[in-house]
């Protein structure tokens, strides 16, 4: 895409068009309307690099709604650390730029195609898989893209239920079979994944040890995971001990470990396993490498496992995944799914970004509200 046809040219025109059509020929509205999206606000980067720095909020000009097109008016869309990592150039897989930001979200339908059927104006929807190019008030793109979700859970969590439940509740079924009473361990259980593995892992009967970095307020942010669930939650210096294992207690050894820190949180849930227990990467939050002594790859005979949500969605079972985002929304309607988020308005992008960039300390997960 041409960046001069990104940029605002339509606005006025566009909307001033679809007004005069909708006084003077009330019957052609719906053809007209379902023909042109509204010019929409998109945040937008030309090249790769640090994301404060290459993005920015622009207009666009209203664009054809094909036949097959559902347009949707997008209501919320968090920032993830995959998307910096988009707009970073780092991630494997990357829109060209020029390129919208954001990966997930949810938005009300707000026109269709000429033979779109399945869907109505109103309608809350999310792409299923997720899609890139949400950050924008008005996002078009074929219908089979979107699927249709209740009303009944918050906005934010329709927008955010995809990548990291989902994620968590994958990791949690696919690697080790765990049975109820079993533990499990991981680091950066204050992540929106560590906190769905918590909460998912209670449903089934399995407990769960968890790591956070030291911070101020530490002791408050452990009484927040124990009320999610958590049986037990330490800061990585109150692991600097010689056996993590008399931490134990009554706690079986765990099977399965969760890293998405690297480093030395990361060798603190290889500490935590069992003989022949397997430990799933699935993010590298601290940039540093894992590093695993001869003696418990000879000893333990551990096994050091990947995860990427995105290679599972291009695999056959990618269609399990409309039901499993079912299930995770009726964990949500039911309470037994919660996670912290801070809704952002759009027009502080720059702000959210810098929050969810680490700018500013920690954050909850950052929310745009559109
Ligand atoms: N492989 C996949 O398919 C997949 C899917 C989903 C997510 N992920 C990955 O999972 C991880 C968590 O994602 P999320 O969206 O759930 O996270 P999030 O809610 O945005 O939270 C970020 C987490 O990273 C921690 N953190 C940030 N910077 C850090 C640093 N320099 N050193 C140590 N910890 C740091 C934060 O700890 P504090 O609370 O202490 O600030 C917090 O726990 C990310 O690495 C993401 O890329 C991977």
């Amino acid at each position: 895409m041409a960046m001069a046809s990104l940029r605002v040219t339509l606005r006025n025109l566009g909307s001033t068009r679809r007004s005069l059509q909708t006084r003077i020929f009330p019957s052609a509205v719906r053809s007209i309307a379902t023909s042109l999206s509204p010019p929409s606000r998109a945040v937008v980067y030309e090249q790769h690099g640090p994301p404060d720095q290459v993005t920015r909020v622009i207009e666009l000009a209203p664009v054809e709604i094909k036949e097959n097109d559902v347009c949707v008016k997008m209501l919320a869309s968090p920032i993830n650390p995959s998307d910096i990592n988009r707009i970073e150039g780092v991630y494997p897989v990357r829109p060209p730029v020029p390129a919208i930001g954001g990966y997930e979200g949810v938005g009300e339908v707000h026109a269709l195609g000429s033979a779109v059927s399945n869907l109505a104006v109103g309608d809350w929807v999310i792409p299923s898989p997720p899609s890139s190019g949400l950050w924008q008030t008005y996002v078009v793109k074929e219908q089979s893209v979107w699927l249709k979700i209740n009303k009944d859970v918050p906005m934010e969590y329709a927008a955010t239920i995809t990548v990291n439940p989902l994620t968590a509740l994958l990791m949690l079924e696919d690697f080790v079979k765990l049975n109820s009473g079993d533990t499990i361990v991981q680091n950066g259980a204050t992540s929106i994944v560590g906190q769905c593995i918590i909460q998912l892992a209670k449903v089934h009967g399995i407990k769960s040890i968890n790591i956070i970095r030291d911070r101020v307020g530490s002791e408050e942010v452990k009484e927040k995971l124990k009320r999610l669930g958590a049986n037990e939650v330490y800061t990585e210096s109150q692991l600097e001990v010689k056996n993590v294992k008399n931490l134990l207690g009554d706690l079986p050894e765990p099977a399965l470990g969760f890293n998405c820190i690297g480093g030395n949180a990361a060798s603190l849930v290889l500490r935590f396993l069992r003989q022949r227990g397997t430990m799933v990467t699935y993010g590298g939050m601290s940039k540093k490498p894992i590093t695993v002594s001869t003696s418990s790859f000879i000893f333990k005979d551990l096994a050091l496992r990947g995860f990427w949500l995105q290679k599972w969605m291009s695999t056959e079972r990618a269609n399990e995944c409309r039901p499993m985002i079912d299930y995770l929304l009726s964990l949500v309607q039911s309470g037994k799914l919660k996670y912290e988020m801070e809704l952002s308005p759009f027009h502080d992008f720059s702000l959210a970004l810098d929050k969810a960039l680490g700018k500013l300390g920690s954050h909850p997960k950052q929310v745009i509200k559109f």
